[in-house]
């Protein structure tokens, strides 16, 4: 088979698997893969698996790709079987040339040597000159395990040590060039070595063979990080930093692309096993399309401050024209100062879950990023505004999606105005702050309720105490409303809480209870505080206003924890108790720290 590089990684992109085999294999949906009675073997239970590129048999253990089904289903030579998928995909199969077999052989040819540079840099890592490399990502607070599934390595102190390793098993200077290790100086023709006195970081395709690197210095040097050039193996456009792992890893967690490859590796190793990262540069089409094939709705991280916003508006603005129905993105935002790697390393799994719980639909952010570009203040500016809106929905290409952006995108428009002019979204009168509002009971109900919308899932441990708990009228609205959601949805995530208040009318209550003001929310009721410390501040806080009832919250968890020591109710047991002596001791609780 001599067909050009890249052929047969097309033919198989295009061809939608489930579709191909469906139409012989009944098959119903099983979370995201297919699943139905294999035709390899005889069963009456599903054992056969159709994942978007491949197919599995967990019975005879068949599996392979469109091109092998056709060939086994049709009893067809694999000519053959390419020819008839490329017909269907509208692709037309080139002509075998000696040229294009010439080009798969030095592919192949590329592919090895990148293998064996992989292998050479790996070694170094683990002897003892690599000591310094290994402990500076150790310091960084890698695993020898993560460490090992990235396939880590360390360059050698200085230029040559690659090329020796690799002369040994006859890998040219040329080889070595244009697989982009080595550098032809344009003037002398001098060869030289790209990568010194570096940790390496293996670059793979999406099959998992390395096709570059990207190198980093130890500590301040720069440039930072160097990656290889473009080469017949390397395009960084069309590339993702660990998407190979990441298609194993979105069974189990949700796609996510972040900046930067030590983000990706600190993921990985704390439990988010399908983040990938751009290789060095903004996001491309080819990149998304990639993205797609893997979950419909990936998740891109941001920066919490003003770079981290254009990045936000660079990949929407990419983003619109390819949207479909079960094509899109959503878009969360780091907090200010840290990224996904400084996260997880300081403030543990949860820290991160917790900006993955915040991410927001695509229409949501396209509005504050198209708001912001430009405020509005005056009438000019607010004009400006719906244009800016009505246009980016334009940019749509699928027609109904289209008008529903432009209907969404308005709808917030005249909803941020309604509010502006002190309206509700409804003709509900703003709520005056009760006069308790201001004491510091009114601030502390109004600071449980906040904690609430922010971490609805605290509900199941709260919601007696919550209930019984005396509210101003504009606050036990909200509880109402809130206690009815929580019976009737099955994930509590904030931001669905909040648009459910929302689109119930109580947009301006809602407003109230997160405000700044007349007191800033203490660190418990962020969004980003971990559930734990959540629960702790919600009962410190409850304390103060109902000591008894705290009491008695204790004592039913203590009884609870003897009849069944689960973790479940070990937690609550512990941040009740925490709480209690909290108050106990007179420590100050969200509301006077506030203040
Ligand atoms: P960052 O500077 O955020 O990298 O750049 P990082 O992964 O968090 O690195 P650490 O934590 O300081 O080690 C994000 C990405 O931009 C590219 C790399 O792909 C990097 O992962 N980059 C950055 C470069 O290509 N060259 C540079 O000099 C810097
Ligand atoms: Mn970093």
């Amino acid at each position: 088979m001599a067909l050009p590089p890249g052929f047969l990684e097309e033919l198989r992109q295009r061809t939608p698997l489930p579709a191909l085999i469906g139409r012989r294999v009944r098959l119903a949906r099983s979370g995201r893969q297919w699943k139905g009675c294999c035709p390899f073997h005889g069963e009456k239970t599903p054992s056969f698996f159709v994942y978007d590129d491949h197919y599995h048999c967990f019975g005879c253990g068949k599996h392979g790709d469109a091109i092998t089904f056709t060939m086994e289903s049709e009893g067809t030579g694999f000519m053959d079987a390419v020819e008839r998928l490329a017909a269907e995909a509208g692709l037309e199969v080139p002509k075998p040339t000696p040229e294009a077999a010439e080009a798969e052989r030095r592919r192949l040819d590329l592919i090895g040597v990148l293998d064996a540079a992989q292998a050479a840099y790996q070694r170094r890592l683990f002897l003892p000159e690599g000591r310094r490399a290994l402990d500076y990502l150790r310091d960084r607070g890698l695993t020898e395990e993560t460490i090992r599934r990235f396939g880590l390595g360390w360059s050698g102190e200085s230029r040559g040590a690659l090329s020796a390793d690799l002369a040994r098993q006859g890998v040219t200077a040329e080889l070595l060039t244009a697989a982009g290790l080595m550098r032809e100086d344009d003037e002398t023709g001098h060869r030289y070595e790209l990568f010194f006195n570096r940790v390496m970081f293996p670059i793979r395709d999406r099959r998992g063979r390395t096709i570059s690197f990207g190198a980093r210095v130890m500590g301040d040097g720069q440039p930072k990080y160097l990656n290889g050039p473009e080469t017949d193996l390397f395009s960084k456009r069309a590339n993702l930093y660990a998407l190979d792992l990441a298609r194993e890893g979105v069974r189990s967690a949700p796609l996510v692309v972040v900046e930067g490859y030590m983000d990706v590796i600190a993921l990985h190793q704390a439990g988010f096993g399908a983040a990938v990262a751009p290789l060095g540069t903004a996001l491309t089409e080819e990149q998304l399309g990639a993205l797609w094939r893997l979950s419909p709705e990936p998740v891109m991280c941001f920066d919490g401050d003003a770079a981290g916003g254009r990045a936000a508006a660079r990949a929407a603005e990419l983003v619109l024209p390819m949207l479909a129905p079960d094509r899109t993105i959503r878009i969360a935002t780091l907090p200010p100062g840290e990224d996904p790697d400084t996260l997880v390393t300081k403030a543990g799994r949860s820290a991160f879950q917790t900006v993955l719980d915040n991410a927001r639909p695509l229409a949501d952010a396209l509005y504050d990023l198209l708001r912001a570009a430009g405020g509005e203040a005056t009438p000019e500016a607010r004009a400006a505004l719906l244009q800016r809106l009505d246009a980016a929905a334009r940019r749509i290409l699928d027609r109904a999606l289209a008008q529903e952006y432009r209907a969404a995108l308005r709808s917030k428009f005249y909803a941020a105005r309604r509010m502006a002019r002190g309206g509700g979204p409804v003709a509900r009168p703003i709520p005056r702050p009760p006069a308790s509002a201001h004491s510091t009971a009114g601030e502390r109900a109004r600071i449980l309720t906040a904690i609430l919308l922010r971490h609805p899932d605290l509900l199941a441990d709260v919601d007696h105490a919550y209930a019984g708990l005396e509210l101003p009228p504009s606050l036990a609205v909200v509880r109402d409303a809130v206690r009815n959601w929580v019976e009737n949805v099955e994930i509590l995530d904030s931001q669905a809480l909040i648009d459910h208040l929302t689109m119930s009318g109580l947009q301006s209550h809602v407003a109230q209870v997160l405000a700044a003001a007349p007191v800033p929310l203490p660190a418990c009721a962020a969004s980003i505080a971990m559930p734990a410390e959540a629960l702790q501040g919600w009962w410190h806080i409850f304390g103060f206003l109902n000591l008894e009832r705290l009491r008695d919250e204790v004592a039913a968890a203590e009884r609870d924890f003897a009849r069944d020591c689960s973790p479940e109710t070990q937690r609550r047991h512990i941040a009740l108790k925490d709480a209690l002596n909290k108050v106990m001791a007179g420590e100050p609780d969200g509301a006077e720290l506030a203040a």
